[in-house]
């Protein structure tokens, strides 16, 4: 047990506690922020997605490097399907409105998830935005869209069999490094930092190899009302946490 926090002043804890490489957000509250206003839910949808900006925009402010949300689970098909039409309409517009702004502010977007159950005006939307932000360096944004980890653990561990029963890897390759490369994720840090919005406090089948070591910050605040004092709390929130990857304080 430590208690080198405790004794420690705060500003002193604060500079032993590198600031996040990467944040990744489970944007949650979006239905009840709309039935707490007798609205429609894609109103919370839609002032959801003008949150994403702020979001964006503080992590470019915190010199945050990655940023990761989760717009669109692989269980979020399974919505009403006047939902998930209003779910894909918000993305075909905001992939048609908000490109060129993320483009002009530094902003590289990926996107991980099963694209291919999308429209395929929608994936030549994705692959336009992926290609035409590709130079840029200021901040990395993964959209995760119809994402699901588990479904992304299992194609990784069936892509590296394949590709062992193939002769094309050396089974020794079988390491944690090695498996990493077949992630959606390869080449994207593990998240640091994990936000979920609205109070629950769940993982929602969100980045679950990645997240072995992410700090957790459940905020009481609905996905649409999250503005950059809630990103600010976060980060001050994870400044003060004793990350310790397992390992036994020094
Ligand atoms: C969870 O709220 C949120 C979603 C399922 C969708 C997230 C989508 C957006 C923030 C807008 C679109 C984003 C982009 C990038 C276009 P919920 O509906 O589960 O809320 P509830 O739990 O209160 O019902």
């Amino acid at each position: 047990m430590s208690h080198a926090t405790a004794v420690l002043p705060d500003p002193v804890a604060d500079a032993l506690v590198a600031p996040p490489r990467h944040v990744a957000i489970i944007m949650d509250g979006n239905g009840r922020w709309a039935a707490s206003r007798h609205l429609p839910r894609v109103a919370g949808h839609r002032e959801g997605a003008r949150a994403v900006k702020r979001a964006v925009s503080a992590a470019i402010r915190h010199g945050v490097k990655w940023l990761t949300i989760y717009a669109f689970s692989s269980e979020n098909w399974r919505r009403p399907a006047v939902e998930v039409l209003d779910l894909t309409g918000l993305l075909r517009q905001y992939l048609r409105t908000e490109i060129a702004e993320l483009a002009a502010n530094g902003v590289r977007i990926r996107f991980i998830g099963d694209r291919d159950r999308f429209d395929t005006d929608i994936r030549q939307d994705l692959a336009q935005a992926e290609h035409a932000t590709a130079g840029n360096t200021r901040l990395n944004l993964t959209v995760a869209l119809s994402y699901g980890a588990r479904a992304e653990i299992l194609a990784a561990a069936r892509a590296m069999c394949e590709a062992i029963g193939e002769g094309r890897l050396d089974p020794d390759t079988v390491t944690e490094q090695g498996f990493t490369r077949f992630l959606s994720t390869d080449g994207i840090p593990d998240p640091d930092l994990i936000i979920r919005t609205s109070g629950e406090q769940r993982l929602s089948n969100f980045l679950l190899w990645q997240a072995a070591y992410a700090e957790l910050a459940f905020l009481d605040v609905l996905w649409p009302d999250f503005g950059e004092e809630h990103f600010a709390a976060a980060m001050a929130d994870f400044s003060r946490r004793e990350r310790r990857f397992g390992a036994r304080p020094g």
